[in-house]
């Protein structure tokens, strides 16, 4: 199915600041949202750090990036979220690329309705890709993001989240946070997103929310110069839907009809790329399309963190599981 066109970006484009100077780490670039963020700021002039797992498509990602930029600097560096040590193998590498800092971070990279397995750690393939692997890296690479903030005044931690963190209960749950993967309801789909595979993909995009209002009111309680800042797409025409269906999360028929009011890669880009570069970006808000069930497309807007994830008692069971799930503390 061709993706819709694209109707607002070009204008958010023109409307970004320079991203020279600025060394910009982003996860999953070979296609959707991450790979529009990728060759955006390289284009504004950043250094940019693709972390990809080994594929065909991560070195289709680099060669793309580097044809289009050719005095651009641009690094590959494998990671695979499922793997945590993968993930902390990425760090040091992005430590040793990037002596001046990392001004930008953004947990880009995201699975969907998978099925219920577990990752060679034991955890949810979903909240280990979604979150647990995110959390681990922002832990790896706050040293580099305080820095930057340092030398420069700011940088940022962008999280990818989605509509789903407001599916029914609404509540995040510690059974996902913990060492149960391959043991959390089965392969069920549902009718309407309501089956287990749906249920474990709204726990980790919640996670991602939670994170963000958690990593926020740290940020605050710290005095760091660091910000976090949590974006959806709204309902974006990328590989994400594509890779559900093969894996059989959703059915072709319905997925074709249900992706006719989505809009393309580019325009659900905006809300994460606002939150790497939008200079008037604060810790602590939400960019995308607008906060409710129905804001699937359109200019990306910023709007409150919610409470019913930006509350004491989600924001410290999101830590302490975190935490639990890499096994190590992460202090700001
Ligand atoms: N599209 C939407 O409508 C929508 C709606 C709400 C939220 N989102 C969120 O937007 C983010 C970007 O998704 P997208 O829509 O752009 O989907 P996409 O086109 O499928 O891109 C996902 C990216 O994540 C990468 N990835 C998956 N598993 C990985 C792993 N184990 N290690 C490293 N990278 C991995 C993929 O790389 P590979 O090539 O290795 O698979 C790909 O680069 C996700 O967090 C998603 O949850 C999207």
């Amino acid at each position: 199915m061709p993706s819709p066109a694209t109707k607002h970006f070009p204008e958010f484009k023109a409307s970004l600041p320079s991203m020279r100077d600025k060394t910009v780490v982003i996860t999953g670039t070979t296609s959707g949202t991450g790979r529009v963020a990728a060759h955006t700021v390289a284009d504004l002039g950043a250094k940019v750090l693709l972390l990809n797992r080994p594929s065909k498509r991560a070195e289709a990602s680099l060669a793309a990036l580097t044809a289009a930029f050719p005095s651009a600097q641009i690094h590959a560096v494998d990671c695979d979220l499922q793997s945590f040590a993968s993930v902390e193998k990425a760090a040091a590498q992005v430590a040793e690329l990037c002596p001046e800092g990392v001004h930008v971070l953004c947990n880009n990279a995201g699975v969907m309705a998978l099925e219920d397995q577990a990752t060679g750690d034991g955890y949810d393939v979903q909240m280990q890709t979604n979150h647990l692997s995110h959390f681990l890296l922002t832990r790896e690479l706050w040293p580099l993001l305080v820095r930057a903030a340092d030398s420069s005044g700011e940088a940022r931690v962008a999280n990818h989240s989605s509509s789903a963190r407001m599916a029914p209960g609404k509540k995040l749950k510690a059974s996902y946070l913990e060492k149960n993967g391959g043991n959390l309801g089965g392969n069920g789909s549902g009718l309407v997103f309501n089956g287990a595979r749906w249920v474990r993909y709204n726990q980790s995009k919640l996670a991602n929310a939670a994170f963000t209002a958690a990593l926020h009111h740290r940020i605050q309680a710290s005095g760091s110069k660091v910000k976090a800042l949590v974006a959806h797409p709204g309902l974006a025409r990328t590989e994400l839907q594509e890779t559900s269906v093969k894996k059989g999360g959703m059915g072709r028929m319905f997925t074709n009809v249900f992706m006719r009011i989505s809009q393309s890669a580019e325009d659900g880009a905006m809300g994460i790329i606002s939150c790497m570069c939008l200079p008037d970006a604060t810790s602590g808000q939400f960019y995308g399309p607008g906060p409710g069930m129905m804001a699937v497309k359109g200019p990306a807007i910023a709007f409150a963190l919610e409470g019913f994830y930006d509350n004491e008692e989600t924001r410290e069971l999101l830590w302490e599981r975190s935490s639990a799930a890499i096994g190590r503390d992460f202090e700001i």
